[in-house]
C-alpha cells in the first residue's frame, strides 16, 4: 500500500516538475516572441531613430534657418492646407533680383486621378498665398502679387502649360511690421477630421466668417438649415462611397500615404495616420504593423476605412461651407484657396474646425452624377463649386501633418 502510494506519489510528482519546467519555457519563448515583435514594430515604425523633422516648419524659430527673405516668407506659407498634402508648390527665385520670386505648380506632384484638371491643386496655391500675406505683415514685408503674369495655364492642366505659366510673381519690399492676430493660428492643423459636436456655430461667429469673402467673383455659403444639411449629407455619402470604389483613385491616395516615421522624414509630405485622428500608442501600432505587413494597406482596405470615415462625417457635422465662383478660371480657383485659408485662420479664433470634403466636386466620369447634383442644388448655372468643407466645434483637436523642408521647394 505504502509502496504503491509512493509509486503513485512519485509518478504524480514527475509531470508536475515537467509542468513547471514547461511553464517557464513557455514564458521565456512567449517573452522572446513578444519582445521580438515589439522590437520589429519599433524598427518598422522608426520613431526611436527619427526626430520628427517633418514637423520642423511648425516651430516658431524655423524661420531662423534662412537668411533670404523670400525663404523666410515661404517657410510660413507652406503651413497652408493643400490637397492630399502633396505640397505641389514650386518657387523660382529671380537670379538677378533678390526681391522677386515666381510660384508655379509642381508638375511632378499632381494627382491626375482624383483631380484630372489640377483644380484642387490650383486652389492649394491660393491657400499658400494667403498665408504668405499674413506672414508678410509680421515679417515687415510689403508683398506685391501679380497673378498669372504670363497668362493662365490651360483648363486641362497640361504639364507643358503648367510649366510655362507661373501662378504668381511676388515682389517684396520692406515695410514696418504689422501685428496680425491670425499669424498664431498658422501653426495649428488646418484640417480636423475628428467628429464635430452637434452644437451649431454661434450666430456672431457665422456672421464674422461671412464677412471674410471680399472677392466679387466668389460666393460663400455657410449651410445651416436642416433640409440643406440632409441633402448635403446624402451627396457626401454617395460621393464618398463612389470615390472609395474607384480603384485608380485609391491607388493614388495610397501613393501619397506615409506609413511610418522613416517615410515621413524622407518625403515630408503626404497623408498620415495622425491626420485621421490616430495618435499616440495606436499610431505606433498601426504604423509598425502596416510597415511589417504592407500588403494589408491595399485599395480594398483603404476603401473600407474611407467609407467608415465618410459615415462618421455625415453623422457628426453640424454645418458645411460652400465656396463657389462665377467662372472656373485659374484665378478664381486661386482666389477660392485664399478665401478658404482666411476662413481657416479666423475659424481657429473661435475654436471652429474645418475639413474639406471634396469628393462630390471631383471631375471624373464615375462622379459626374454627384457633381451635377451638388451643382444643380447648391449653385446657379455657370458657377463652379470650388470648395465644400464641413465646419463645427471639434471633439478633438486636429494633429499636424508633415511639411517638406522649404529648400526642396525652391529652385
Ligand atoms: C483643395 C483642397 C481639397 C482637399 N480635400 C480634402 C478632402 O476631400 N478630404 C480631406 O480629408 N482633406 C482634404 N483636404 C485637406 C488636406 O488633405 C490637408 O490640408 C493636408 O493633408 C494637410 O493637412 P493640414 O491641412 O492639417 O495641414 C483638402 C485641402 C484642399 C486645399
Amino acid at each position: 500500500m505504502a509502496e504503491s502510494f509512493r509509486m503513485i506519489s512519485n509518478s504524480d510528482e514527475a509531470p508536475d516538475k515537467k509542468c513547471k519546467c514547461f511553464g517557464k519555457k513557455t514564458l521565456i519563448i512567449t517573452g522572446c516572441v513578444f519582445g521580438g515583435f515589439i522590437f520589429a514594430l519599433l524598427m518598422a515604425d522608426g520613431r526611436i531613430f527619427n526626430r520628427k523633422k517633418y514637423l520642423d516648419a511648425f516651430e516658431l524659430d524655423y524661420i531662423n534657418d534662412f537668411t533670404d527673405k523670400r525663404s523666410k516668407l515661404i517657410s510660413r506659407g507652406i503651413l497652408a492646407s493643400n490637397s492630399h498634402n502633396t505640397q505641389s508648390w514650386r518657387f523660382i527665385f529671380n537670379a538677378n533680383n533678390e526681391n522677386i520670386f515666381d510660384m508655379y505648380l509642381n508638375h511632378d506632384r499632381l494627382t491626375p486621378q482624383c483631380d484630372p484638371y489640377s483644380r484642387q491643386i490650383t486652389i492649394s496655391a491660393g491657400t499658400l498665398i494667403e498665408y504668405l500675406k499674413v506672414a508678410a505683415d509680421i515679417q515687415g514685408i510689403n508683398l506685391n502679387i501679380q497673378y498669372f503674369p504670363s497668362g493662365e495655364y490651360d483648363q486641362n492642366g497640361t504639364i507643358e502649360s503648367i510649366k510655362a505659366h507661373p501662378i504668381a510673381r511676388f515682389t517684396i519690399s520692406t515695410k514696418a511690421a504689422v501685428t496680425n492676430d491670425l499669424h498664431q493660428y498658422m501653426f495649428k492643423a488646418d484640417t480636423t477630421r475628428s467628429n464635430y459636436k452637434a452644437e451649431k456655430i454661434k450666430a456672431n461667429e457665422i456672421a464674422h466668417l461671412n464677412t471674410l469673402n471680399n472677392e466679387p467673383t466668389l460666393n460663400l455659403t455657410i449651410v445651416n438649415n436642416d433640409a440643406d444639411m440632409n441633402t448635403l449629407h446624402s451627396i457626401v455619402k454617395r460621393a464618398g462611397y463612389i470615390e472609395a470604389d474607384v480603384k485608380r483613385v485609391q491607388t493614388e491616395v495610397l501613393h501619397y500615404f506615409r506609413l511610418n516615421e522613416w517615410q515621413k522624414n524622407k518625403y515630408g509630405n503626404g497623408l498620415v495616420f495622425e491626420g485621421s485622428g490616430t495618435t499616440g500608442f495606436m499610431n505606433f501600432l498601426m504604423q509598425g504593423f502596416l510597415t511589417l505587413l504592407p500588403f494589408a494597406m491595399n485599395e480594398d482596405a483603404s476603401a473600407k476605412s474611407f467609407k467608415g470615415s465618410i459615415d462618421a462625417i455625415v453623422s457628426n457635422t453640424p454645418h458645411y461651407i460652400i465656396i463657389d465662383s462665377n467662372d472656373n478660371s485659374r484665378l478664381s480657383q486661386v482666389k477660392a484657396g485664399e478665401l478658404y485659408s482666411r476662413i481657416i485662420l479666423n475659424a481657429h479664433k473661435f475654436g471652429i474646425a474645418l475639413q474639406p470634403v471634396s469628393q462630390p466636386l471631383e471631375e471624373y466620369s464615375e462622379m459626374s452624377n454627384e457633381y451635377q447634383n451638388i451643382h444643380s442644388q447648391f449653385t446657379t448655372p455657370g458657377k463652379t463649386i470650388q470648395i465644400l468643407a464641413r465646419l463645427g466645434y471639434p471633439t478633438k483637436e486636429g494633429a499636424l501633418s508633415p511639411r517638406m523642408p522649404v529648400n526642396r521647394l525652391i529652385e
